[in-house]
Formats: structure tokens, sequence, C-alpha cells
């Protein structure tokens, strides 16, 4: 396959790690980059090779027809990004997490890409990452016997609301890399140690001004359950505790039991040959799974990156969707607002959501 010409929207601290991606990338060739800031610009082109930049959107689509866009704006941008590359005959997309703000955008977005015949990728590394595809293949194989449970444990560190749109779709595009897609969710969030309100819905960057504008957010502490397509039961919880490496996922089985972590933490995946928990078994009698890939590949967040974009490579090449698709990550986030509906209504709710809009949005306008 000839080199095709990539682009990426938005050069913050996202867009370096695809800048820096897509320069490593063979099958690719970096051929412009846009950002709204001029000066952001000028600072990755002191580190890029980068032959054009542009700070309008429009201007680098007509001029430079890429083939491949990253987009790495904040995920308000998402939808208008993703629309304008989708219209201008782009044939692959790598969109930043999550991939909106609500799933009316979502479906919006994704039923342009369809139309205009786009690849469209969501950038949840950890879909991909090793521990994940050799757990993935210890389920198949039976190691741990049917799966029961799938459940995941979030890195900590903020309140709920903003954990949620932060890094809460990776954690659930890791569960559903072992669920499937889920089929309902029963959810608890409370603020201030009580109940969540309407009158708690607050912006991202209400909560805390330090994260990024992920739109609407609720709560400090949240419970959530989850029945998957295939595992009977998921649970998510939220405690704000401190940033932890315990973040990740633990699968239990009839026969044993998985924990993915970060590779920090005995090169991510250990295995224990019981599916109960014994608090007087510690982590000593957990079996690292030996094995997995070495580093450079796994060795720094863009490495991960490149893995996504060979990935998209292959769909356009073939056609078949990438394994962290749209279509993934859009139910990754209705993971997520799926939380938020059943906190509303105090009340079990089925996936997919009938109403589109967000949630929070229709609370906060009803009042309560
Ligand atoms: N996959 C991951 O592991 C991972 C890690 C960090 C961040 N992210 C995601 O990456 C995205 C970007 O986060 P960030 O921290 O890089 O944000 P950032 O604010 O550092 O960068 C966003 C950039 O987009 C530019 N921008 C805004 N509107 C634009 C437009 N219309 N056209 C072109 N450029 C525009 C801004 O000027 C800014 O430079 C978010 O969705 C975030 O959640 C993903």
């Amino acid at each position: 396959m000839a080199k095709l010409r990539a682009a990426v929207v938005g050069c913050g601290g996202m867009g370096r790690c695809h800048l820096s991606a897509l320069q490593k990338m063979e099958e690719l060739e970096l051929v412009a980059a846009c950002d709204v800031m001029q000066a952001t610009l000028d600072r990755r082109a002191e580190e890029f090779t980068m032959p054009r930049t542009f700070t309008d959107l429009s201007a680098m689509l007509e001029e430079v027809r890429p083939e491949v866009v990253a987009v790495a704006t904040q995920t308000r941008q998402h939808r208008e990004v993703v629309l304008a590359c989708a219209e201008a005959g782009v044939r692959g997309i790598l969109c930043e997490k999550p991939l909106a703000l609500d799933l009316a955008e979502c479906d919006e977005m994704l039923d342009a890409c369809t139309r205009h015949g786009v690849q469209m990728a969501v950038n949840h590394q950890g879909h991909l990452r090793p521990t994940t595809l050799r757990a993935q293949a210890m389920v198949e194989q039976g190691v741990i016997g049917d799966l029961l449970v799938v459940r995941g444990v979030n890195k900590g560190g903020r309140k709920c609301g903003n954990e949620l749109m932060e890094m809460g779709t990776h954690t659930t595009d890791r569960m559903i890399c072992f669920g499937g897609h889920a089929t309902w969710c029963h959810a608890f969030v409370t603020w201030d140690g009580r109940a969540a309100t309407a009158a708690d819905i607050m912006d991202a960057q209400e909560m805390s001004p330090r994260d990024r504008d992920s739109g609407l957010v609720l709560g400090h502490r949240l419970f959530a359950q989850y029945g998957f397509q295939r595992a009977p039961f998921g649970e998510m919880a939220m405690y704000a505790w401190e940033k932890t490496l315990a973040y990740g996922v633990d699968l239990i089985g009839t026969r044993g039991q998985l924990m993915l972590r970060g590779s920090r933490m005995d090169g991510g995946l250990l295995h224990l040959d019981s599916p109960i928990f014994d608090p007087t078994r510690g982590l000593d009698q957990w079996n690292p799974v030996t094995g997995l890939p070495e580093e450079p590949v796994w060795g720094s967040m863009d490495d991960s990156v490149c893995v996504m974009y060979q990935h998209l490579l292959r769909a356009i090449e073939t056609g078949e969707p990438h394994p962290s698709s749209g279509d993934v990550g859009r139910h990754a986030l209705e993971m997520v607002m799926a939380i938020y509906e059943s906190h509303r209504r105090g009340a079990r709710v089925a996936l997919p959501l009938q109403d589109r809009t967000h949630p929070l949005d229709r609370w906060k306008r009803e009042g309560g």
C-alpha cells in the first residue's frame, strides 16, 4: 500500500503524541498539522517536521487533502472536526476519547462516517494492549472457566464526574473487550455523601478547572452495575481515592481470576487459580502471565498510538472495522451515559439508551 497522507488536528498535549507517533510510521506521511492557536503550531514545529501548518481546518482539508486524520482537540470540538473530515473525503480518522459529549453527537458523527465511507477509530489504546489481547485469549481458552464478573477499577485522583469523562471510557472500553456490549446498567451517584441531584450537575471545568472541557458532569463517588452480552455481571466503582496502580480490569470466572493492571505492576497481567475472593491470599499467590511483548513497542504512549494507526490502515485496506471502532467507542461512552440515566431515574436502564441526548442536560432542564 502506498504511503497515505496524514494530518493532526489539535496540537496540544495529545496532539503532540499523535505527531510523534505519525513521524515513526513508515506507512504514513505526516503532511500537515492544524491548531487554532498559531503559538501552539510554532512550538510543535520546533520538535516535528510538519510540511504545512494551518489555523483553519477547512483550508487544511481543501489544500492538503489528507487521507488519515488524528482528531486530538478536546472533546467539545470532536464533532465539528469529524464531520468536516468526513465530508472532505478523509479515508480514516483516529479520534481521541471520549468520542463526543453525548450519544446524539456520536450518532451524527458515525452516520457521517458511514455515509462517506470513512473508517473511524477511537483512541482507547488499552483495547489493543498485549495484556488485553492475552487475557482475551485466556478467557476464550477457558483458563478461568465461564466468565462471571467484569470489574473496572478506576485510576482515582478525581471526583467521579470528571473521572468518567477523563478516564472512564478507557475503563468501560476495556470492560467491553471482555463482556461485549453492556445490556443494562444500575448506578448510584453521590455528592457530599448524599444522593447527587440535578442541582449538583456542573460543567467539567467547574468541577475541576485543571481538567478538560468535556461537557456536563455529576458526582463525587459512584457505584455502577452492568449486565453484558458475554458476562452476567459487571461493576465499576469510583470512590475518588488517590491515584492508584490498581487502575485496570478484573475478570472473575467459575474457575479462576485475571487481574489486568498497568505495566508497572508485575508485567500487567496476573492469574489466580481460584474464583474465590479470599483476603488471606496475597499478591504473591497470583501468577504473573509471562511472554507478553517486550518494550519498545509498549514503552511509551506514542508507540501504543502507532498500533492504533496500524489497525486503522488495515481497516482502510480491508474495509473491516477497526477493533476499537467508532461503534465500540460510542458504546464506551454509552456505558457512562447509562450511569447518569440510571441514577436520574433511580432504576435499572436497558442499553442501547433510547433517548440519545445527554441525561444530565435533560435532568437539568427538567429541574430534577
Ligand atoms: N488516549 C489517551 O490516552 C489520551 C490522553 C490524554 C488526552 N486524551 C484526549 O485527547 C484530547 C485532547 O486533549 P489534550 O490534553 O491534548 O488537550 P489540549 O487542550 O492540550 O489540546 C487541544 C488542542 O486543540 C486545539 N483546538 C481547539 N479547537 C480546535 C479546532 N477547532 N481546530 C484545531 N485545533 C483546535 C487547541 O488550541 C489545543 O491546542 C481530549 O479528547 C482528551 O481526552 C487522550
